[in-house]
């Protein structure tokens, strides 16, 4: 179901090392196709498949992607239970095609509003591929990043530590995987919506219109061609940058 270990000339694509993905737009594609809501959700999973083998295709270590915010339980019941539903089958489902391609899958975000049925969903799925080494997939779900930020600094402060951004990141949800590199948004919004808040402090941002259940191979290597175009100068001035990379002169 997801493509094994291969070295393609792909790999002359060289991709961020670490990638997160607000994956909206589902509600969108499925209107204009007069479908309901949940079609577009359904479609969505789909766009997510091809987004992770791709994504190990081309050496992302990390991809974290925002499948469901905590401000998302505002939504119609109906709604929020499908979305459990894809979650929890999606999870059972991907569980042995995700081990076979070496993908460690973990969630990331707050556990306690989940169902039992879910919570097993997930700790069954996270047990089944924790020996993935080839790339390791976040899925944020019940997640906010000021939630996240709040739950670190609060660990940092019970085990007496003071709180330094170091410290601080310990206890990140996401702790152990560095910062976001490339943070892509489809559907044409240009907002955060309470993501990744602290991880994407550095983070080039890309926005497309495309709605996430069209987002293909393509279009992620349309966000890596972009990225690769940046110049990351995290404080610096590009004269320091170039000199850093040994471009100096050109
Ligand atoms: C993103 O698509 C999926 C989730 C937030 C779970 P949306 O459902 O937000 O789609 P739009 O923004 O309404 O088109
Ligand atoms: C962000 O999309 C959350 C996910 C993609 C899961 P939303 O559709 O919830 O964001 P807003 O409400 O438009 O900011
Ligand atoms: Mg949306």
């Amino acid at each position: 179901m997801f493509a094994a270990r291969q070295d393609s000339a792909d790999s002359l694509l060289r991709a961020p090392r670490n990638v997160a993905v607000i994956m909206d737009g589902n509600g969108r594609w499925a209107k204009a196709r007069l479908r309901p809501r949940a079609e577009g959700h359904r479609q969505g999973v789909k766009a997510l498949h091809r987004l992770v083998e791709r994504s190990a295709e081309l050496g992302v270590e990390v991809l974290t992607v925002f499948a469901f915010s905590s401000e998302n339980w505002k939504r119609p019941a109906t709604e929020v239970r499908l979305l459990m539903e894809l979650f929890a089958q999606g999870l059972a489902r991907w569980e042995a095609p995700l081990r076979e391609a070496g993908v460690r899958l973990t969630v990331v975000g707050d556990r306690s509003a989940f169902s039992d049925s879910v919570v097993r969903a997930i700790e069954a799925c996270e047990r089944g591929t924790a020996g993935g080494d080839r790339m390791l997939l976040q899925i944020a779900a019940n997640y906010g990043g000021r939630w996240d930020v709040c739950q670190a600094a609060r660990r940092c402060a019970e085990a007496d530590e003071a709180v330094t951004p170091e410290n601080l990141e310990k206890y990140l949800a996401t702790a152990g995987t560095g910062e976001v590199d490339l943070l892509i948004r489809t559907g044409g919004e240009q907002r955060v919506s309470n993501f990744l808040l602290w991880q994407m402090a550095y983070a080039e941002i890309y926005f497309t219109e495309t709605l996430w259940p069209d987002f293909n191979e393509a279009s992620f290597d349309e966000a890596v061609r972009w990225y690769q175009g940046r110049e990351r100068r995290f404080g610096m001035t590009s004269e320091q940058v170039r000199a850093a990379s040994g471009l100096t002169g050109l």
